[in-house]
């Protein structure tokens, strides 16, 4: 009869080893210890040689409910374990969707871009093509070839940074000198070299001034060139063609002035201003009670400049205007100093 009590004994001893087991580990290691090859239930069963015949069918029956039991409550104790840890990992995986998400920061064009784009824009929809040149540049192309003379107050040392002069020394020599263009004109040379009439393009920029930061200058700011070279161009169309683009710039009812101007490069030469946008021309702080606002330089190209390029001064006609983004920009928006175009301060930029 011990055997039968041995089996009673195993087998309560196993189910509490099952019970107590806290991982699909150490369970496997229970099953090893009790039903394996040479685990207990083999070794009870060792007995079985030594007892009677008669009695080996009951307790080989019972060996087997016993193995069968602690089988049973081997798997449902597995079972329980898996999903157990399954419920830990969907706990630490979970995500709680009623937290709120992270804003992305979305980037935009900087205003002066989108003044520059603005302005391009209007004169690609009246045909012009976007021309470039460099900002390093050559005192030929930046004041020479434009029909600046070699003693004009630009071309000084405090007016104009100089890159490299073609002795080497700080002295500026007559050619070749290496300079940071002080205006976009000297794409309208460039461009002229590479190509024949008819010519309508602009020429959007950085230029470079040997100025002093503060609310109205820095030493880097930006212009658009405008070039019309073809046949029968007359005063008339730069009037007409500056009054399309302040129209389309800065509102229907705005007004175009010319007042007559010097420049090296165009003759004649005139300041253009628009009626101000602020105040309808009735006057206010920011036309300084004129009602006008200066807002670009333009004239007809100077024979000596077709001359400097190889057309014939006597068959070419042609219009240029440039004008600063900066001002441009700080009129249209209400900034009130330029150096808040260039400190990056997101406060700032965000608002456009
Ligand atoms: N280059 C001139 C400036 O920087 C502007 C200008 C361009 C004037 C073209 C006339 C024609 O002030």
């Amino acid at each position: 009869m011990s055997l039968k009590n041995d089996l009673q004994d195993l087998k309560k001893a196993g189910l509490e080893a099952v019970s107590r087991v806290g991982s699909v580990e150490e369970l496997e290691e229970i099953r090893v210890e009790y039903l394996g090859r040479k685990g207990k239930l083999t070794r009870v069963l060792k007995g079985l040689k030594n007892i009677s015949p008669a009695e080996r069918p009951a307790v080989g029956k019972l060996s087997n409910e016993v193995r069968e039991i602690l089988h049973k409550d081997l798997e449902i104790k597995k079972k329980e374990l898996s999903r157990l840890a399954e419920e830990e990992k969907l706990e630490l995986e979970a995500i709680d969707i009623t937290l709120p998400g992270k804003i992305p920061h979305i980037g935009r064009k900087h205003i002066l871009t989108q003044v520059i784009e603005e302005i391009t824009d209007i004169f690609i929809g009246l045909g012009y093509q976007v021309a470039e040149g460099p900002e390093i540049e050559l005192d030929y192309y930046n004041f020479e070839a434009l029909n600046t003379p070699p003693d004009h107050p630009a071309r000084s040392l405090q007016d104009t940074f100089y890159v490299r002069t073609a002795d080497g020394g700080r002295q500026p020599a007559e050619e070749k000198e290496v300079l940071l263009r002080t205006h976009t004109s000297p794409v309208q040379i460039r461009v002229m070299e590479k190509s024949e009439p008819p010519i309508y393009i602009i020429a959007p920029g950085k230029a470079y001034r040997r100025d002093v930061a503060d609310p109205t200058h820095s030493p880097m700011f930006h212009q658009v060139e405008g070039l019309v070279v073809d046949e029968n161009i007359t005063f008339g169309d730069l009037k007409g063609t500056l009054e399309v683009f302040a129209k389309a710039m800065f509102g229907q009812d705005r007004k175009v002035r010319l007042r007559p101007h010097f420049f090296p490069f165009t003759e004649p030469s005139a300041e253009v201003d628009v009626s101000c946008f602020i105040c309808n021309g009735k006057g206010c702080r920011v036309c300084k009670w004129t009602g006008w606002i200066e807002i670009l330089g333009a004239g007809m190209v100077d024979p000596n400049v077709f001359k400097a390029v190889g057309y014939d001064p006597r068959q070419t006609v042609g219009f240029a205007f440039g004008m600063g983004i900066e001002r441009i920009a700080m009129l249209k928006y209400g900034v009130n100093d330029v150096r808040m175009f260039f400190e990056n301060d997101l406060r700032m930029l965000e608002q456009f």
